[in-house]
């Protein structure tokens, strides 16, 4: 059964608490957060006081996509805003390994994201580091746009890999996931789903968007 984590870079703002909320009460189970530096990628979104905040309006697992140069810098703020996983980009860090065990040791869930264009071997002396790897079905930077298709053929590969080296790391894909493209996505064995304009623009509302994709699976 694969999970789905709602991604508030879309949501109201002015009124965010509620937005989390609404998604909670859908039954999604997680909340991704979207932290970007105008440096790693060409926009900014939100950083530790947003994720403190949300910590304290759900009990949700706080899901947190670090695409920020250097992550290293920030791990411990975010494991002290209350963060359950933090993931870091495998382009954005020189020295992914420390990072991931930095993690760790802050007892944190700790993911590895790459890009669409960023080949599997690029992890691969990682993966059983990790708790969650996060592929990118877009580019970084913003919610909205088209799932990348290619994408597909390396979120199988890694689902091999993964069961056939019996590691615990869940394959979660991000961007560009909706009611058209989930089913493709998680055939091809992804565990959770990250969604987000799909459920907060969604014209009928959060908890029909949450059904709608449910069902699209
Ligand atoms: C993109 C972010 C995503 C984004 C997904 O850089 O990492 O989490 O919010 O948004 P949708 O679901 O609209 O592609
Ligand atoms: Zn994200």
């Amino acid at each position: 059964m694969f999970k789905i984590a709602a991604s508030i870079l879309n949501a109201d703002f002015s009124r965010l608490g509620e937005e989390v909320k609404a998604a909670e009460k859908a039954g999604v189970e997680m909340i991704h957060v979207d932290v970007m530096d105008g440096c790693f990628v060409p926009n900014i979104s939100l950083g530790v006081p947003v994720v403190e905040s949300l910590r304290k309006v759900t009990k949700l697992p706080l899901d947190v996509h670090l695409m920020i140069l250097d992550p290293a810098r920030y791990l411990k703020q975010f494991s002290d805003a209350g963060a359950d996983y933090i993931t870091i980009h495998a382009e954005a860090s020189a020295k992914l390994e420390e990072d991931l065990k930095a993690i760790k040791m802050l007892g944190k869930k700790a993911g590895v994201s790459i890009n669409p264009k960023t080949p599997l071997s690029k992890i691969i002396g990682v993966l059983d580091k990790t708790d969650l790897i996060l592929v990118m079905g877009v580019e970084p930077g913003f919610g909205g746009q088209k799932f990348n298709e290619e994408v597909l053929a390396k979120i199988s590969e890694l689902r091999k890999t993964i069961d056939k080296q019996n590691l615990k790391a869940e394959i979660e894909v991000d961007g560009g996931v909706n009611a058209k493209t989930a089913k493709s996505i998680a055939d091809a064995g992804a565990d959770i789903l990250v969604i987000g304009s799909a459920i907060y623009r969604h014209p009928s509302g959060v908890k029909h968007a949450v059904e709608e994709l449910r069902k699209s699976i």
